[in-house]
């Protein structure tokens, strides 16, 4: 049995998600590494690692949701171990900002995932841990080894436990049907649905189209992120205006800007769940918004990386039900 202990791993952290970090080392058994991550007096980041990681494979646990200085504090930390002679980076990335813009769907428009991934593999990364990536194909921008880890199982094992009779699993977009599929493999007896979605401009969002029936029944709508909950919340009042039951929603990643807690507080929706993927630190959400952890997830995922075992059989084993 190869023993994680000896290869002296080290887990990292920047500001962004300190308490995710610490949960994830605490899953690992290992202490947080020391490393100086502060501002300069005129705000510059100032990065300092405080102990030896010469030959080690390191780890840094940053999402990069805004505001920037989270991306640019993950890129100086990683300057700062390939400077030290650590023998491996590896970054993980609860949640991938500047992820939704991954095509150009009008002209004249950046592809901010592509320019984001390379920034960060020229910083000196060795390999990405993703969780829910806005796009699958977003892993490909990275061409250094990247895992997209999910949370749908996390989040289906759940809802699992409510025992709903017949739910439907509803994407509320096309770009969220693998997730929601990958969602309803896992509650027995549930059936799908997908609206078709127009969105009109960053916080207005057209959900009128559905494909699938939801008269008389549960629905438990999936995405990856709710932003300004517009998606999220426009899907659950159509289910509700077509004759459903009672309407939950779940993503991995809650970002809710500005007002969305609250428009999600006061919409149809009975339960919000997300995970930890970003930091709800500093933030009082309303109680209909349930928070799951994924620092099991992601500390498996390292553990596995670390002793070269497979990340894939994380996620097989509970398909085969
Ligand atoms: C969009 O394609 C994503 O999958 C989410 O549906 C979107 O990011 C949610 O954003 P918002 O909460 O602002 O509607």
């Amino acid at each position: 049995m190869p023993n994680f202990r000896k290869k002296e791993v080290k887990i990292f952290s920047g500001n962004a998600n300190r308490p995710l970090a610490a949960k994830i080392a605490n899953y690992l058994n290992l202490p947080l590494g020391k490393m100086l991550v502060s501002r300069f007096p005129d705000g510059e980041i100032r990065v300092r690692c405080l102990e030896n990681v010469r030959g080690r494979d390191t780890f840094i646990i940053q999402p990069t949701y805004a505001p920037a200085e989270n991306l640019m504090e993950l890129l100086i930390m990683v300057d700062a171990l390939r400077r030290a002679s650590a023998h491996t980076i590896g970054v993980v990335i609860p949640f991938f900002g500047y992820a939704r813009q991954d095509r150009k769907t009008q002209s004249r428009e950046p592809i901010t995932a592509k320019l984001v991934a390379n920034i960060i593999t020229v910083s000196g990364a060795s390999r990405v841990i993703a969780v829910d990536l806005h796009a699958g194909q977003i892993q490909g921008f990275f061409d250094i080894p990247t895992d997209n880890l999910t949370a749908m199982l996390l989040l289906a094992g759940y809802f699992k436990k409510k025992n709903f009779q017949n739910p439907v699993i509803v994407a509320p977009d096309v770009g969220a049907v693998h997730r929601s599929t990958e969602f309803a493999k896992e509650i027995a007896h549930s059936t799908q649905a997908i609206f078709v979605k127009r969105r009109l401009s960053p916080n207005e969002v057209q959900t009128d189209r559905l494909i699938g029936d939801v008269q008389g029944k549960t629905v438990i709508l999936t995405d990856d992120a709710i932003h300004t909950g517009g998606t999220i919340v426009s899907a659950a009042k159509e289910v509700m205006r077509r004759g459903a039951k009672e309407v939950y929603a779940c993503a991995t990643h809650g970002i809710f800007a500005s007002d969305s807690p609250e428009r999600l507080e006061n919409s149809p929706i009975k339960e919000v769940v997300v995970t930890d993927s970003v930091s709800f630190e500093n933030r009082t959400l309303p109680p209909k918004i349930k928070v799951l952890s994924i620092a099991p997830l992601i500390g498996e995922a390292i553990k596995r990386i670390s002793l070269h075992q497979s990340i894939s059989e994380l996620f097989e084993r509970k398909e085969k039900k």
